[in-house]
């Protein structure tokens, strides 16, 4: 992670210790580097050069308005999948033409407020959706545009939870039925128009083979579609791209796009990907202090100031994410480090050698800038964290810490009690 390193012995995001943001702001908080989202975004639009082509970034992973903004601004395109992201995209300035719906579950309201942004296309993922948009489309007097998302039933070797390309997942249309869709939406659907083909199978992948094996697959219902007369103009491959946590060593973009170009070419489509992980993941780190250090027989706990409410995928997940110390340091503890939940599954890192930290110590909680605060939660009442962004030696405040009236905002007490 070139943007997060030591200099002399602490701990840098950028140009800025992270040292003076946790005392700035105090702690928990996580800090992005913008330096790493625009690295990692461009080295994903270079690996299809050649290729017509637009790189979404799935909102899913860091849905931040400073974070959205900071991609609208290199051009990129989002992959939304509710109608909050989609409020939040388009107030961070991303283009509605560079904006792609999916979502196994989107309701009316979703879909009208789509129409209403004329937003690229919205994936679609069943029939009864195809004649909800249709419905909803015909209502507004507008056309839909829309991309079939298929299910190519390849295993992506990630973690099962995260799997979405299983032939048994409840995600997208079976390959061979799509043939049948597609007839449907030129001979019934005459609000719809039909111009691509998505396919999104896991995340966090880490091999080639499964990515080259569905999108191979992919790319032959795309010609036959074409075959067929369908002017299919766009294939979205998904996302998914991994990152390295520990000692993972996934594709980069170029190796991953040298061996997909093929079969993406053969297609003769506009391509389209969606990656939320590979863009964000490595941009942020979560700084946690250490309140105290407790013995239990055997075992030794770091007890911090961040739980598995403001980072949910150790405790979800059994994820990895390594630890550092904010001065640079080799003495280490075994230890697991722990959070303040009524949860034993509650940890940022078990059975683990840590850094040997002294209470009121703060930690980098590393590549947490994807699925980190996205999936934070008031659990327990506690507020969520502040997040802060880096550029260069310039740093700022991008969420404010959550405050206690904000936990009960929206509560009420009824007249009857
Ligand atoms: N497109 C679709 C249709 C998706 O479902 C996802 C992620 C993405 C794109 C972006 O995938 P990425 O490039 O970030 O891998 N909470 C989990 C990850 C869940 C991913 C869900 N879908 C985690 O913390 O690992």
């Amino acid at each position: 992670m070139e943007e997060f390193h030591y200099e002399g012995d602490e701990l840098y995001c950028e140009g800025v210790p992270l040292r003076e943001i946790a005392e700035s702001r105090g702690t928990p908080v996580y800090v992005y580097s913008h330096g790493t989202l625009e690295r990692r975004y461009r080295e994903l639009d270079e690996a299809f050069s050649g290729l017509d082509h637009m790189v979404c970034y799935a909102v899913k992973a860091n849905g931040n308005l400073a974070v959205l903004r900071a991609l609208a601004a290199l051009g990129a395109g989002v992959d939304i999948v509710s109608a909050g992201e989609l409020y939040r995209a388009v107030r961070a300035g991303i283009d509605p033409k560079r904006i792609v719906f999916a979502g196994v579950g989107k309701t009316e309201k979703e879909l009208s407020l789509g129409l209403g942004e004329r937003i690229l296309m919205f994936n679609v993922e069943s029939d009864s959706e195809l004649e909800r948009l249709d419905y909803c489309a015909r209502r507004h007097g507008k056309t839909a545009r829309v991309a079939l998302r298929v299910n190519p039933a390849v295993d992506p070797e990630s973690h099962p939870h995260i799997a979405t390309g299983l032939a048994e997942s409840k995600f997208g249309i079976p390959l061979d039925e799509a043939l049948r869709l597609a007839r449907r939406v030129r001979e019934e659907f005459r609000h719809v128009e039909l111009l691509g083909v998505h396919q999104h199978i896991g995340s966090q992948i880490t091999k080639i083979s499964p990515y080259v094996e569905s999108v191979e697959k992919t790319a032959g219902l795309v010609r036959e579609l074409r075959d067929s007369g369908f002017d299919i103009r766009y294939f979205n491959i998904g996302g998914g791209l991994g990152i390295c946590y520990r000692d993972e060593s996934p594709p980069n973009p170029r190796e991953l796009v040298d061996a997909l170009r093929p079969a993406l070419e053969s297609t003769g489509a506009t391509i389209l990907c969606e990656m939320g992980r590979y863009i964000a993941g490595e941009a942020g780190v979560l700084l946690t202090r250490v309140l105290y250090r407790k013995q239990s027989g055997e075992k030794t706990f770091l007890v911090a100031d961040a739980g598995m409410n403001d980072l949910l995928r150790p405790s979800l997940y059994d994820a990895y994410h390594e630890v550092k110390p904010l001065r640079e340091s080799t003495a280490t503890v075994h230890a697991d480090l722990v959070g303040p939940v009524c949860e034993s599954g509650d940890y940022l890192a078990r059975d683990r050698d840590l850094p040997d930290a002294a209470e009121g110590e703060v930690l980098a909680v590393m590549s947490a800038g994807a699925y980190g605060f996205a999936m934070a939660s008031n659990y327990n009442s506690r507020p969520r964290p502040a997040e802060v962004m880096v550029r260069s030696d310039r740093w700022a405040l991008v969420r404010e810490r959550e405050h206690y009236p904000d936990l009960v905002k929206g509560e009420l007490i009824p007249a009857f009690l």
